[in-house]
């Protein structure tokens, strides 16, 4: 059967070789199973680790599908791989829903199954409520499943107005890049007693809310693992926040080793060596590596990449 939302961009689709790139065939649908919420939150409660990646365009996003990605965040940090600029702080809700756009139809046309996630920018939630429902209605409309907001206990409200409007959100806390600029620079969160403590207060009022995915962004391996066992009903994703947490998520270009200034610490490049792939290999390879690593808990090593 075919995806009722895909079929006629599938059917108009040539299938010819293209001179623009073409997506990986299509897979068997009934072979595949659509990530949904509740699924999410049953790798969580079974403890399979959830991958997730950042795509921004339909051919990186279609492949990641392929590779078995089951979390596809359009981040906002394509302000910096695709945009160029210096941080997330500068990019628009309207390049937002273009990119959304672009990786939905990417993954519709190879009748994937991946979650989307449309990050919303800054400037687009802060105000109230009601301009939070509007942002993420746009992202929603652009084929987005559910959308992704940074911050801590100030969001709880938001969050809630959301989830009971059925827009299911995913939090952010620890290093937020969006307020890079007040915490000082890309630094880990939560090292000290004190400000654990508040971490762990603000995700407890996130997951009440309703959040039920959360990125923890550069917060000791130690914490981030305490908060992953003391939310059930919220999934924590973790990047460079050690092994422990619920999931896993990376910048695509950072796993593709197409960061040219310092790699942080947390990061692997998963295009070098690959171990059991001899030669050459290409993304859709380095991706699936990245998926087998996460599951099978040999990336993040604790030792190399967390705090
Ligand atoms: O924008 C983004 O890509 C993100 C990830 C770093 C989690 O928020």
């Amino acid at each position: 059967m075919n995806h009722p939302a895909s079929s006629s961009v599938t059917e108009c689709a040539p299938q010819s070789a293209s001179p623009y790139g073409t997506l990986p065939p299509t897979s068997n649908p009934a072979l595949r199973k659509p990530v949904s919420l509740p699924r999410l939150l049953e790798m969580h409660a079974r403890g399979e680790k959830i991958t997730m990646l950042t795509a921004y365009d339909a051919t990186f996003a279609a492949v990641a599908d392929a590779a078995g990605v089951e979390c596809i965040l359009v981040g906002d940090s394509l302000g910096m791989v695709c945009q160029g600029l210096s941080s997330t702080v500068g990019v628009s809700l309207d390049t937002m829903r273009y990119h959304v756009e672009s990786v939905t139809r990417g993954v519709r046309r190879v009748q994937g199954t991946a979650w989307i996630i449309g990050d919303l920018p800054y400037g687009t939630y802060h105000e109230s409520k009601e301009q939070a429902l509007r942002s993420a209605a746009v992202l929603m409309q652009a084929g987005a499943h559910m959308v992704k907001l940074e911050g801590g206990g100030w969001t709880a409200d938001t969050v809630h107005f959301l989830v009971e409007r059925g827009i299911p959100v995913c939090a952010h806390l620890g290093l937020t890049p969006q307020t890079v600029h007040a915490l000082g620079g890309y630094r880990v969160q939560g090292k000290t007693l004190e400000s654990a403590a508040i971490m762990k207060r603000h995700a407890h009022e996130l997951q009440d809310a309703g959040a039920t995915l959360m990125v923890l962004e550069m917060v000791p391996s130690a914490l981030a693992s305490a908060l992953t066992t003391e939310l059930p009903h919220c999934a924590t994703i973790g990047i460079g926040a050690g092994n422990g947490t619920a999931g896993q998520v990376l910048v695509l270009h950072d796993m593709l080793g197409l960061n040219l200034g310092k790699m942080p610490k947390f990061v692997r490049n998963f295009m070098a060596d690959l171990p059991g792939v001899p030669g050459q290999h290409g993304i859709k390879e380095a991706m699936q590596a990245y998926v087998a690593a996460v599951k099978q808990v040999s990336f993040p090593d604790n030792a190399l990449h967390a705090w």
